[in-house]
């Protein structure tokens, strides 16, 4: 059968509720997914049936589950064309992800003088941690800025690295602009100089086909959460060699083979890289995630998002031109299903409030990408964000809404934001 979101749509629950006598439309997946029902009763099957700690017994309950969760990280190796499961950490998200990256192979392999490229674009997530590390071992950052259509200047990318470089650090997609990375070519520059490249997937991992050894790079994070999974749930990738040449910072149970009063052994991979126990539910409702999205086809998704998208941003300058400004790509094929915008004169806050009375969910605010919005010279943005279940009817609503909230402006406007709101 083809590709058909009203009947995904049959899948996620929470798409039939109506708040205030209006239906849902959901527009804020980049800050989480909607869950189908398969992942749930993936999760409830656990606790129901076979509930145990795992790597820890012998009985069958703790062997029921081990072999679960052992299976989860197969199907996330396969999702990924991981070379091998036992590349395959789980954390708790991406942050969790890329802060273990930067310290557990920066602390060990960075010398002072040595140089992190990073990019305007990236969330705080693979901003901060290379910072700290960076600060750590007299390390220095350089920032590679965007165009002003919001794609990466790889002119300059290209003029900043140097043999000082040891590390690449961008995303795959843009949680704010949408913009998708060139992450091979980068890959490539990278390897050039022997730099590793780190990749932010949280918001490409989801919407994107992602086959890391295409990509040719060395560590990939990404959360469950935004990909339909369950929260608490995240995945660290890496090359084995570059696992390889780092040592756990969090130990503990679980993580180790031996330890006695001098020394430790540590565990085989991954398990070294997940100590104390682990978030099993988690890692069972990622792997239903995981193998509904395969099921469905991520060049599906793909496909459809980029209509989605295509089709809101033909709307938003033929309809919407003068009142909105608009943040990113306007090549529907250079970005995924993130759009950011402002309606003209009106606090980007008030916007989401006001679209929530329409039954709308968008996020308001700077996306935990501060600096992006300082260099788009703005204090925050309006993000509608699309995924596999979202139909043109999301689309047309959220255009027919601004096109009131437009005309409402000036008694809107007078209206503070919501203080539940400021700061994000
Ligand atoms: N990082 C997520 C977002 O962009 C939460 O909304």
């Amino acid at each position: 059968m083809g590709f058909n979101p009203y009947e995904i749509r049959k899948d996620f629950p929470v798409l039939e509720r109506v708040i205030d006598g209006k239906r849902i439309v959901y527009l804020d997946n980049a800050a989480t997914s909607q869950k189908p029902k398969q992942v749930i009763e993936a999760i409830r099957e656990f606790y129901e049936k076979y509930n145990a700690n795992v790597h820890r017994g012998l009985h069958t309950l703790s062997q029921e589950a081990s072999e679960a969760y052992e299976k989860a990280h197969e199907v996330v190796a396969h999702f990924i064309n991981a070379y091998s499961w036992e590349e395959v950490v789980f954390t708790y998200n991406s942050t969790d992800s890329l802060n273990k990256i930067a310290f557990q192979w920066g602390l060990k392999n960075l010398r002072e003088g040595d140089e992190i490229i990073l990019t305007v674009m990236e969330h705080h997530s693979n901003m901060l941690p290379w910072r700290a590390v960076a600060r750590l071992k007299g390390a220095k950052i350089k920032y590679v800025d965007i165009t002003d259509d919001g794609l990466l200047r790889y002119d300059q990318l290209e003029e900043m690295v140097t043999e000082r470089t040891r590390v690449i650090a961008v995303t795959l997609m843009s949680n704010v602009l949408g913009t998708i990375n060139d992450v091979r070519r980068i890959a490539r520059l990278a390897h050039s100089v022997d730099a590793i490249i780190v990749v932010d997937g949280a918001q490409g991992v989801p919407h994107l086909p992602v086959d890391v050894r295409s990509l040719e790079i060395d560590f990939l994070a990404f959360s469950g959460h935004k990909m339909l999974g369950p929260t608490g749930i995240g995945v660290l990738w890496g090359r084995r060699d570059r696992l390889e040449e780092m040592d756990p910072l969090i130990s503990g149970g679980g993580a180790i083979k031996d330890v006695t009063l001098e020394g430790v052994e540590w565990q085989d991979l991954p398990w070294r890289f997940e100590p104390g126990t682990p978030n099993i539910a988690g890692g069972i409702g990622l792997a239903a995630a995981v193998e509904y999205l395969i099921r469905v086809g991520m060049e599906n998704i793909r496909r459809h998002e980029e209509e989605l998208t295509a089709y809101t941003l033909k709307r938003f300058f033929e309809e919407l031109g003068e009142e909105i400004e608009y943040y990113g790509p306007r090549d529907a094929r250079l970005k995924g299903g993130v759009i950011a915008f402002n309606v003209k004169g009106l606090n980007h806050h008030i916007v989401g409030k006001s679209l929530d009375m329409f039954g709308i969910a968008v996020r308001t605010g700077m996306h935990c990408a501060h600096p992006l919005h300082y260099r788009l010279g703005i204090k925050g943005t309006v993000r509608a964000s699309y995924y596999l279940y979202n139909v043109k009817e999301d689309v047309d609503a959220l255009i027919e809404a601004l096109k009131t909230i437009s005309k409402l402006k000036s008694a809107l406007s007078s209206g503070e934001a919501p203080e539940t709101c400021t700061g994000t």
